[in-house]
C-alpha cells in the first residue's frame, strides 16, 4: 500500500465543507485535501468562480468533488447540505475580496462577508458542527509599526474589506468564548500567488487584475501591454514595494496542517482562544525582484513603466512565521521562482483563464 493510500484510508470519513471552494485559494485547497484523503464538499455561489474548475480538479485528483451552487446567505439551502452530509469541519473561504470595490460598495461587502458568515455559523451551530478554519488577511494589520508582522500586532484595518475580516474574527472569538467546544483557527494570509503545478487550476481574475502577479502574467501572455509599477521611491532595497508572496499550494498545505490540528479527536490544546496564525514565507520580495524572476522563468520580457504610488499602499509587509511553524508544524517549501514558474504555466496554457 502506498503512502497516499494509507492517508486516504485514515481520513476517509472526514467530510469537510469548503465554502468558496471553486475560487482561487479554495480550489487549490480542495486538491490538497483530496490528496490527503479528506472528502471535501464545496458550497459556492459562483459569483467569482467558474463551474469548470470542478472538472479541472477532477483532472488532478481523479475525482470531481461534491459541489452545491448556493449562496451562504441562503440559510435554508445551507441547512439542507449540513443535513445531507456528516460534516466534521468547515473551511470558510467564501467572500468578496477586492479592496477598492469594498471602498465603493461597503454595504455589499459587509452584507456578503459578515451576513454570509453569520448564516454559516448559525447553521453550523444548529447542526452541532463546531470546527472551523477561517480565511482572514494580513490586510487587518494595516500599516504595521513593526515588521516582520507577528500575530500580536494590533489590528488596524483601513478599508471595508479588511474591516469585514476583522469583524468576522471577533464574531468567532465571541462564539468560542460562549462555547469553548468550538475549535477555531483564523488564518491570516499574506500575498497568495502561483498555481497548481499541473497548470490545470490557477488564478483567474475577472477584468483588470488588481494584484501584481496576475498582472505580470497577463502582460507576459500578451493580454496587457505593460505593467505599471506603483512607485519606486519607497525606503526599500530598490525603491519598489515589498510583500510576502506565498505559493498557493504552500497556503493550501497550511490549511491541511490546520485541519489536522482541529480534527484530532482529543485536542490537547488548552481551549482558551481561537488560534490566529499568519500564513506567509517570512521573506519580503520587491516588485522589481518579482518582475525579474518572472522574466527569467518565462523567457518573456515584461515591459513596465514606473508611475506614482497607489493610494493606500504601504512600503513593506511580511510575516513573522514563528508561530505558524510552532503550532502547525508547517512551513513553506516553494521559492519565488516556483511561484513564477507555476503562474506562467497556468497563464500560458490558459491564456484566457478557465
Ligand atoms: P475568490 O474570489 O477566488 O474565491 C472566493 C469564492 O467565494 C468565489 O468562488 C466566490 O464565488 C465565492 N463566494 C463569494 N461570496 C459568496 C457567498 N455569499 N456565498 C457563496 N459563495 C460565495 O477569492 P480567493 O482569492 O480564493 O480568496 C479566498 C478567501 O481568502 C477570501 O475570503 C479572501 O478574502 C481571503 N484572502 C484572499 C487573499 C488573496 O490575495 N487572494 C488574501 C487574503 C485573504
Ligand atoms: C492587496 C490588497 C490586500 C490583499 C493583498 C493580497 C489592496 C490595496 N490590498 O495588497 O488587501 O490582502 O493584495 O492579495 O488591494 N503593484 C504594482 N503594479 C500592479 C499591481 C501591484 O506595482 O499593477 C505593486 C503594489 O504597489 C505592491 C505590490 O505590487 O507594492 C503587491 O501589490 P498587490 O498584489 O496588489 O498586493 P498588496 O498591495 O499587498
Amino acid at each position: 500500500m502506498t503512502g497516499s493510500n494509507i492517508k486516504r484510508q485514515r481520513h476517509s470519513e472526514s467530510t469537510i465543507l469548503v465554502t468558496g471552494g471553486t475560487g482561487y485559494i479554495g480550489s487549490h485547497t480542495v486538491v490538497a485535501l483530496m490528496q490527503e484523503g479528506y472528502c471535501p464538499v464545496i458550497v459556492d455561489n459562483l459569483s467569482n468562480s467558474k463551474i469548470s474548475v470542478l472538472k479541472r480538479i477532477g483532472g488532478i485528483t481523479g475525482r470531481e468533488p461534491t459541489f452545491y451552487k448556493a449562496d451562504l446567505l441562503n440559510t435554508k439551502a445551507l441547512n439542507k447540505i449540513f443535513q445531507r452530509h456528516r460534516i466534521s469541519s468547515v473551511i470558510h473561504f467564501a467572500g468578496l475580496k477586492a479592496v477598492g470595490e469594498s471602498v465603493l460598495h461597503p454595504l455589499q461587502y459587509y452584507r456578503n462577508n459578515i451576513e454570509g458568515s453569520l448564516s454559516l455559523f448559525s447553521v453550523m451551530s444548529e447542526n452541532d458542527v463546531k470546527k472551523i478554519i477561517f480565511s482572514s488577511s494580513a490586510s487587518i494589520y494595516g500599516q504595521a509599526a513593526v515588521i516582520p508582522i507577528a500575530e500580536n500586532c494590533p489590528p488596524a484595518p483601513t478599508n471595508p474589506y479588511a474591516r469585514s475580516k476583522f469583524i468576522i474574527e471577533q464574531i468567532l472569538n465571541d462564539i468560542h468564548r460562549a462555547d469553548p467546544q468550538w475549535e477555531v483557527v483564523i488564518l491570516r494570509y499574506f500575498n497568495p500567488v502561483g498555481a497548481h503545478q499541473s497548470g490545470l487550476i490557477g488564478e483567474d481574475p475577472q477584468g483588470i487584475p488588481n494584484n501584481l502577479m496576475p498582472y505580470i502574467s497577463q502582460v507576459a501572455v500578451g493580454r496587457r501591454k505593460k505593467l505599471q509599477i506603483f512607485g519606486n521611491d519607497y525606503p526599500t532595497s530598490d525603491g519598489t514595494g515589498v510583500r510576502d508572496y506565498i505559493h498557493v499550494m504552500d497556503l493550501a498545505e497550511g490549511h491541511v496542517a490546520a485541519l489536522r490540528k482541529i480534527e484530532k479527536k482529543q485536542s490537547s490544546r488548552k481551549k482558551k482562544m481561537p488560534l490566529m496564525i499568519n500564513l506567509g514565507t517570512g521573506r519580503g520580495c520587491t516588485v522589481m525582484e518579482m518582475v525579474q524572476a518572472f522574466e527569467k522563468v518565462s523567457g518573456k520580457k515584461i515591459p513596465y513603466s514606473v508611475t506614482k504610488r497607489r493610494a493606500g499602499d504601504i512600503a513593506a509587509c511580511y510575516a513573522d512565521v514563528t508561530y505558524a511553524k510552532k503550532i502547525l508544524k508547517w512551513k513553506t517549501k516553494r521559492s519565488i521562482e516556483d511561484m513564477c514558474c507555476d503562474a506562467w504555466r497556468w497563464q500560458s496554457e490558459n491564456p484566457q483563464g478557465y
